[in-house]
């Protein structure tokens, strides 16, 4: 099957080519940097024409920001251009990867997420979406965006975090089947403290650095801590913990 892989070179997006294409399948990276920036206005010719043949799409991509101007920007952005062009080219399946809890608290990033969401439902093709918890990676993201000179700042944050190869592991999975609407959350099997994880992270790999936990301000400061983010009874639950991840680096 002919897969592309929107943002196929992140965190989970490289698992998810790497897996397609372990498993035989004709799957690819469209990403700024295999000359696809799927915010630009002229994207689409050369998008219609990458996404000839494909059976589905998988939408991993994302901008590293607070701010919910400049994520509604990015999601509203790529997902139009995504949709245009698998409409012009006849790819029947658009998959996006959510977030548990972001439609529940949609402020900040989470705002994107959520137009990403609304986009999605309302596009007239066939569709999938995934919302998961975040990933174990999401520590290290948080150490290269949170570092506030010599302190690593972290808000105070509630999660049940999940490996980034069990995320992508179903995400192929749904690729290779039929469009499933809104399908059950996946989260990790328990619950931690978002500062502890980094803490553990920075000794894991070697890394002296205070870390500062920040209880945020507003709601979504609010969404973050109050256990909005925490996948409910019918989640599913991948086995890796955070322990083994990191015990695995
Ligand atoms: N991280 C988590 O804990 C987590 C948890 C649940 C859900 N999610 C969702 O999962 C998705 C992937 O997250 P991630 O952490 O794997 O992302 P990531 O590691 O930050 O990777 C982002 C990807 O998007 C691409 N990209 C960025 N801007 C682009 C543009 N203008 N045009 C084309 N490609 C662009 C990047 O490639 P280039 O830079 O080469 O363009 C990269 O491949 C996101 O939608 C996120 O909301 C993440």
């Amino acid at each position: 099957m002919r897969i592309a892989v929107a943002g196929g070179t992140g965190a989970v997006g490289r698992r998810v080519v790497a897996a397609l294409v372990a498993s035989g399948h004709d799957a690819f990276a469209l990403t700024r940097s295999s000359g696809h920036d799927l915010t630009a206005t002229d994207a689409q010719p050369a998008l219609v024409s990458a996404l000839a043949g494909c059976a589905a799409t998988i939408d991993v991509t994302s901008v590293a920001t607070t701010s919910s101007a400049t994520s509604t920007r990015f999601f509203g952005a790529v997902t139009g251009n995504l949709l245009a062009a698998e409409r012009a080219a006849g790819v029947p399946h658009h998959i996006i990867l959510s977030i548990v809890g972001a439609v529940e608290a949609p402020a900040a990033y989470y705002a994107g997420k959520k137009l990403q969401e609304d986009l999605v439902m309302a596009s007239s093709g066939g569709w999938s979406i995934l919302r998961a918890t975040q990933f174990h990676e999401f520590a290290a993201q948080m150490v290269e965006q949170g570092r506030m000179g010599p302190v690593q700042v972290v808000p105070t944050m509630r999660s049940q975090p999940v490996a980034a190869a069990d995320v992508a592991e179903v995400l192929v999975e749904i690729a290779l089947g039929e469009p499933r609407g809104l399908d059950r959350d996946l989260g990790g099997p328990q619950e931690e403290n978002m500062a502890d994880m980094v803490r553990r992270y920075l000794a894991a790999t070697g890394q002296k650095r205070p870390v500062l936990e920040v209880p945020l301000p507003g709601p979504w400061g609010h969404a973050l801590r109050d256990g909005t983010l925490l996948p409910g009874a019918t989640a599913r639950r991948a086995s890796q913990t955070f322990a083994d991840w990191l015990a695995a680096l």
